[in-house]
């Protein structure tokens, strides 16, 4: 059924939970965040504004989601998180983690091992912690590294932190939030229906579709209307460049858009929707190195939050995932009103900030082929933090080999170009190379140089990107042939 007929059955009320209660919203800006509306219309000064971008984690809140019977808790960025996103989920802040005067065993824990000096990222890195105490997984020194990646602390230092996490996030919850855990899920599944949501007018709305059909019904007539994945790029639009989002519509409702599962031609297929945290074991599955990439992609809130169609989507020449998937020959799968067409990711992207993308069309799925077993793929992100950092230069590649033979190669990369772009010279130079005569290939080297015009820009010079690339790809060949082993700062860094 299309959005406009079911419309006047669609839900006009933002819910959701929050300090032990529900909440009904019927009138906000569409371009409202979490953390205004915390900080200005509830006086809930706890969670901070640091830099109102997604980098430094002062605003870190957790959402609590039921996902099948299972509460899953998740930190994210206040700052960049739309306020209609709460939809359906919990909301947790630093003041909920008390009880009284007792403080939180997290709390307690940074009090005792002196994890805080001036205080201001303190909330932000509890509440990442508080997502750790609550994930059921446990805590590594590698994993407690990764979770804090996406808060900033500027005095005093990760040690005492880490302490405090590894003694309270080992072992099963012991907090008033694992006690009411049963009475929560309820709660939780009492706001979940299958209704559109519509909030506001024609000339300015948040709307929240709930089916393929309706989002296609929906954007078809409003075509100019904001699609939002995640928000952790179009939250940018609102803090910095303080753009004024009339129409929004949210992805996060639509069932389907989530799914994850195989394309008719065996290839993996992610639903738009799935966010990065989500992909990640799935990528990571066809191949170490994308999993690799998962894990510096962001922070673990810009994981939570941001999704695979929104990386693809907003067309960004140095977005990870698509040169990593145009190696492994990719596919991007749109749909506009009921009809759906795949293209091959790499022809997606036309020129800077145009894609091959009409009105009212979006981004269904992105779909990645297994790897045969003559294939070998390699990916190398290179940026100037390991962690959350967008890359200066990303290089991914495809070979398949005949025994030591090249036979073909897809190389992809990222930062060289106005749009992510295939290195069709230096794929031509690689085929028919042998792996044990370095000579043979290293003049692909040159031949990477021929590709790409890049640009300077506050990430990297133009000639430090030339020069990265061909080492990267010379660097993958070394690997490959076997003359010198794979090396990777995340693999030094793990194995600590
Ligand atoms: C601190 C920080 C660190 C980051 N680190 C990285 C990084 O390491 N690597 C990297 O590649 N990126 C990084 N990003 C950028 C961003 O997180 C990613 O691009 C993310 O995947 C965007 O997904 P989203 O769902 O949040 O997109 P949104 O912000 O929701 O949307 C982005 C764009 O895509 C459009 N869109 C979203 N979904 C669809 C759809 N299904 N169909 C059509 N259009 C759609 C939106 O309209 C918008 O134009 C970072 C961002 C921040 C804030
Ligand atoms: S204020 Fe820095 S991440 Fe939100
Ligand atoms: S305690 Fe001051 S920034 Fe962390």
């Amino acid at each position: 059924m299309s959005f406009e007929a079911r419309s006047t059955t669609a839900r006009d009320a933002l819910r959701f939970r929050f300090r032990g209660g529900d909440v009904a919203l019927r009138q906000f800006s569409p371009r409202a965040t979490v953390l205004d509306w915390l900080r200005e219309e509830m006086g809930a000064k706890g969670t901070k504004e640091g830099c109102a971008e997604g980098d430094c984690g002062a605003c870190t809140v957790v959402l609590v989601r039921l996902k099948g019977d299972r509460l899953v808790c998740e930190p994210f960025n206040a700052c960049i998180l739309l306020l209609g996103q709460l939809d359906g989920a919990e909301l947790v802040t630093i003041e909920d983690l008390a009880v009284g005067d007792e403080l939180h065993p997290l709390q307690q824990a940074m009090v005792d091992t002196h994890a805080s000096q001036c205080g201001f990222c303190t909330p932000g890195i509890v509440m990442s912690l508080f997502a750790a105490y609550h994930s059921g997984q446990p805590l590594t020194y590698t994993g407690l590294c990764d979770q804090l990646a996406g808060n900033l602390c500027r005095c005093t230092g990760y040690r005492p932190i880490i302490a405090a996490a590894m003694e309270t996030c080992n072992g099963e919850p012991a907090d008033h939030f694992a006690a009411t855990s049963q009475e929560r899920a309820a709660a939780l599944a009492a706001l979940v229906d299958d209704r559109d949501v519509f909030i506001g007018d024609e000339a300015s709305f948040f709307a929240a579709p709930a089916s393929l059909d309706s989002l296609a019904a929906l954007y078809a007539r409003f075509p100019d209307a904001t699609l939002v994945g995640g928000a952790t790029d179009v939250g940018l639009w609102v803090t910095k460049q303080l753009r004024d989002l009339k129409r929004v519509i949210w992805l996060g409702r639509v069932v389907g858009l989530d799914d994850i599962g195989e394309s008719a031609d065996g290839a993996l297929s992610i639903g738009a929707g799935v966010t990065l945290a989500d992909a990640m074991p799935q990528l990571g599955a066809i191949h170490a190195d994308l999993g690799e990439l998962l894990r510096r992609f962001g922070s673990t809130q810009v994981r939570a939050s941001g999704t695979v169609g929104g990386n693809i989507a907003n067309g960004s020449p140095i977005g990870d995932l698509a040169p990593a998937l145009i190696a492994l020959g990719g596919r991007v799968v749109l749909r506009k009103g009921d009809k759906t067409r795949a293209l091959p990711l790499e022809d997606f992207f036309i020129a800077y900030g145009k894609q091959d993308r009409g009105p009212g069309e979006f981004v269904v799925a992105v779909e990645a082929p297994p790897l045969a077993p003559h294939q070998h793929y390699i990916a190398f992100k290179v940026s100037k933090r390991f962690d959350e950092d967008i890359s200066a230069v990303m290089l991914a590649a495809c070979f398949n080999l005949d025994g030591r033979k090249i036979v073909s190669a897809r190389v992809a990369c990222g930062g060289m170009a106005a749009t992510p772009k295939r290195a069709a010279k230096a794929e031509r130079a690689l085929a028919g190379a042998c792996l044990d005569e370095p000579a043979s290939w290293r003049f692909a080297r040159e031949a990477i140089s021929e590709d790409f015009t890049p640009l300077t820009d506050m990430r990297a010079t133009a000639a430090y990107r030339m020069t990265v690339a061909a080492n990267l790809l010379e660097k993958a060949l070394v690997e490959l042939s076997g003359a010198g082993p794979p090396t990777r700062i995340g693999m030094l860094h793990a194995a600590e």
